[in-house]
């Protein structure tokens, strides 16, 4: 039983039905400082019900409850103050985490049902974006903390690989591209065509009908525009996939938004027979004045289908294929109307499961407070980043560590997981500035911190390697340093279902540095290796703080050495 349970199996019996289970636990609060107990139920909610003043109420509860569990219930105005038993709380909770393993704080909250998540989803032929960077392991720790919780995450890299803008990168190229340049390097050689083509057409607009041309073909299957197309896209993943086996992150599907071309006559025909169709200057729309919106673009009057005709056919795909409970979209906020347009769209369908449809929006990174941006070449090289991260993370070990063994291997897991640790620390719609130095530093709010004090939690177990812990072993800590700790590790369960709610990792980064703070503290102040009576309970302490910081830090997709 968590702690908060134990709260409320308390007071529920005193309480004769005035309040339920549900209701008692969302009322009760952690009051502001300790002293003032580790928890406090507001007796407002019953003056009603009991006709009496609540500072009343708190003192008949008092006396009414049974405290045996508690080191003190105490009425303080209209709260009813509750203190735990310290020496139980440790006892329990550290067995409870040892026997636990890996599966303290899993939960089956989803009772295995399957959650696509539309994520990273890079445009071929175009670098992989900060932003990309964001969805990407955004979305890889929401499907990490939804497997937690017992969802069932499905991770689909919906490709930007179908659009007009292949008939502008086919014309480029073949004006001023060669085989040799792009195999050379794929993606800053066709970037350069694809740029290069929007500074000549300014002068030149009949390359704009060229470029239609070319992909009014790619639509019909045209034997080279479709060789040039898929050429252009095995190369581009190949880059992509270089940062994503850098950050260890892997999908279940690539299917991009070309996946669906043979799938999007049925929609407008769906679409058709629901008679949500109208034509607006040779184009077809779907009206959603009804909802606020601008309207949805179906077909360009070329014919041509568009982006959110896709968006439609990929819902409908992965509702048929996986019958998810919810779908999400990890997708920036800038995409925020598109996201709207489409529920609102499959709503008009009649399809009721657009309720489980969640756009998962996040805020920009900037430098040096300025948004980035493609077109003016203002673009961060994301394989750079990461190398440099590491870089700076193995300039950092050198110092301080340069005996090291496995020295390389670290310093990329510390690189990579600063640069990751940084992304998702903040409340995702924060928008933020991306500056190396800060994002590597041991110290501070930062992923290299929480894995630092999680090595040192392991160099001290291994210089105390004679003494195994297991779960049937006395634990009590009666030492009140411990406590916060102790109150620490008790709250990560509530913490993961509190992420996976919404959909946030930065509420496990916040609770991870909180965690690797208190310990920081404590460590500093205690002798943990001294012999005494409670030496078995400090280490098996010791053992529970590394396993859940080790934990986290899975959650988030970043790794934990053993030392560093
Ligand atoms: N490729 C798009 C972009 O870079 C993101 C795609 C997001 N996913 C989706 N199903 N619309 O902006």
């Amino acid at each position: 039983m968590n702690d908060k349970a134990l709260i409320v199996a308390a007071l529920l019996p005193a309480l004769d039905g005035a309040l339920d289970e549900a209701t008692v636990t969302k009322l009760i609060e952690v009051p502001k400082t300790s002293a003032m107990g580790d928890y406090a139920f507001p007796c407002f909610a019953l003056a009603k019900a009991w006709h009496q003043a609540p500072p009343m109420i708190a003192q008949n509860l008092v006396a009414k409850i049974d405290g045996s569990q508690f080191e003190q219930v105490k009425a303080v105005g209209p709260y009813l103050n509750f203190f735990l038993d310290k020496a139980q709380f440790s006892q329990t909770l550290l067995q409870t985490i040892l026997t636990d393993g890996l599966n303290y704080g899993s939960t089956d909250l989803g009772h295995g049902g399957q959650v696509p998540i539309d994520m990273s989803s890079p445009n071929i032929a175009k670098p992989i974006s900060m932003g990309h960077l964001r969805s990407t392991v955004i979305g890889n720790a929401i499907a990490n903390i939804l497997t937690k919780v017992g969802y069932q995450p499905v991770k689909i890299n919906h490709l930007g690989d179908w659009g007009t803008q292949f008939g502008k990168l086919i014309v480029g190229y073949k004006k001023w591209g060669s085989e040799e340049a792009v195999k050379a390097d794929p993606i800053s050689n066709l970037l350069k065509y694809y740029v290069k083509f929007h500074q000549e057409d300014q002068a030149h607009p009949e390359l704009d009908d060229e470029a239609r041309e070319w992909f009014r073909k790619l639509e019909a299957g045209d034997e080279e525009a479709t060789r040039l197309w898929s050429w252009f896209r095995e190369v581009s993943l190949a880059e992509f996939m270089k940062i994503y086996d850098m950050l260890d992150i892997k999908f279940d599907s690539y299917n991009g938004e070309a996946f669906y071309n043979d799938k999007m006559a049925e929609v407008v025909q769906m679409l058709e027979d629901k008679h949500l169709l109208q034509e607006s200057q040779g184009a077809e729309i779907v009206d959603l004045s009804e909802y606020g919106l601008n309207p949805a673009l179906i077909k360009k009057s070329d014919g041509a289908t568009l982006y959110i005709t896709r968006d439609l056919a990929a819902a409908i795909y992965r509702k048929r294929t996986y019958n998810f409970v919810q779908s999400l979209y990890v997708v920036g906020n800038e995409q925020r109307d598109h996201f709207k347009q489409l529920k609102a769209v499959l709503k008009e369908m009649g399809f009721d499961w657009s309720d489980q449809i969640h756009h998962i929006p996040f805020g920009l990174i900037t430098q040096g407070g300025k948004k980035l941006s493609t077109r003016q070449g203002r673009v961060i090289l994301l394989e750079k980043v990461l190398n440099d991260a590491v870089d700076l993370a193995q300039k950092e070990i050198q110092a301080k560590n340069p005996d090291l063994p496995n020295q390389a291997e670290v310093a990329h897991e510390v690189g990579i997981g600063a640069v990751v640790f940084h992304d998702l620390k903040n409340d995702r719609l924060n928008n933020f500035d991306f500056n190396l130095e800060e994002v590597v530093r041991f110290e501070g709010e930062t992923g290299p911190y929480v894995q630092y004090t999680n090595a040192r939690a392991q160099s001290i177990l291994r210089k105390a390697a004679d003494v195994s812990l297991d779960a049937h072993s006395d634990y009590t800590i009666h030492d009140a340093s411990a406590w916060d700790i102790l109150k620490q590790l008790a709250a990560f369960p509530d913490t993961v279902i509190r992420a996976s709610k919404d959909y946030e990792p930065s509420v496990i980064a916040k609770y991870a540095l909180a965690l690797a703070k208190a310990f920081n503290k404590y460590y500093a102040n205690t002798k943990i290796l001294v012999d005494d009576a409670e030496k078995p309970a400090r280490l098996a302490l010791v053992t529970c703080v590394s396993q859940v910081l080790t934990q986290s830090l899975a959650l988030l997709g970043v790794k934990a050495p053993q030392e560093m």
